[in-house]
């Protein structure tokens, strides 16, 4: 596969997925037997204009796993030239000159689209704005459920939360309408529930969804339950907090007995901790996962040089 920017996550193709699947098979593998040497002429460099703990930290170490090296700034609206006024265009402009991959997180929605369109070297979105996408979180969620159903043909999917400025899932929502038989349920209140053009896209490629089911209802007959997290400055407003749309062991009890719960993180109320020691509570393999993913997404982005 030939890959030049990660922006979106519709931009995958079926075949295109299963080989960065097989790829990151091999790559936790790779990162078993301590790491490769195969990159080290590399130079990655990670631009967070928000705040990231696994995303940012996930691909610093794929890159150093692959032998490579990163370049970094703690918060790029504080300690790049932003502070100055620099414009993206700019500053991707200057760092595309020192590094062969950018990994950045932008606060605007097309962020990364506007950082492609200038780059000398690859831009991968690791989440823009509030409503945007990061579609490398929803590959690592569609390889978490590929892994452990052994099948995306044929899924049944919950998804909860703030969805209308949920980034993953609607980077998710678009990776899993390209297979056969899914079916997709939107669970949150009306005023937070999925936006028009997720809707439109799955009527267009004849996805079955229902929007604003009853979670007590869908989640007994789901095989996946996808938590989101909420952003707390939405909770004084729009109270998620309301245990109907939280995983706890009571609604634990009423899955399926191989279902899996799994969540982007960071959480807050929606998932209660007592969950974790469940074996469905997939959400820590599913962060583990994204090492593995995102060394696999470096390596065909550099062997498609
Ligand atoms: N899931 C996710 O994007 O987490 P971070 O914000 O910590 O990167």
């Amino acid at each position: 596969m030939k890959l030049q920017h990660v922006i979106y996550s519709q931009q995958f193709s079926v075949p295109d997925l299963m080989e960065l699947f097989t790829r990151t098979r091999l790559m936790q593998k790779t990162v078993q037997r301590g790491g490769s040497r195969d990159y080290d002429d590399k130079i990655m460099a990670t631009l967070f204009y928000k705040p990231s703990t696994r995303t940012r930290f996930s691909f610093e170490a794929a890159m150093y796993r692959l032998g490579g090296k990163v370049l970094s700034t703690e918060s790029a609206t504080s300690f790049s030239s932003v502070v100055e006024g620099e414009q993206l265009e700019d500053t991707i402009r200057i760092i595309g000159d020192y590094c062969d991959v950018i990994v950045l997180r932008h606060n605007e929605e097309g962020g990364a689209q506007r950082a492609a369109d200038v780059s000398p070297v690859p831009i991968i979105n690791a989440g823009d704005g509030s409503g945007g996408q990061h579609p490398t979180q929803a590959l690592l969620d569609l390889y978490t459920i590929y892994n452990e159903c052994g099948t995306l043909d044929g899924i049944s999917v919950a998804l909860l939360g703030a969805l209308d400025t949920g980034r993953t899932v609607r980077s998710l929502a678009y990776l899993l309408s390209k297979f056969e038989r899914v079916k997709l349920y939107f669970l949150a209140p009306s005023e937070l529930q999925i936006k028009q053009d997720i809707i439109d896209h799955l009527r267009e490629h004849n996805v079955w969804f229902h929007l604003n089911s009853d979670p007590e209802e869908v989640l007994p007959h789901v095989d996946v339950v996808y938590q989101t997290r909420i952003d707390r400055e939405r909770l004084a407003s729009k109270d998620l907090s309301a245990s109907q749309y939280n995983i706890n062991p009571a609604m634990l009890k009423r899955m399926k007995p191989n279902a899996l719960v799994l969540h982007p993180l960071p959480r807050s109320v929606e998932i209660d901790p007592a969950v974790d020691l469940d074996p469905r509570a997939a959400y820590f393999r599913q962060s583990r996962n994204g090492l593995y993913v995102r060394m696999a997404l470096l390596t065909m982005l550099f062997d498609s040089e």
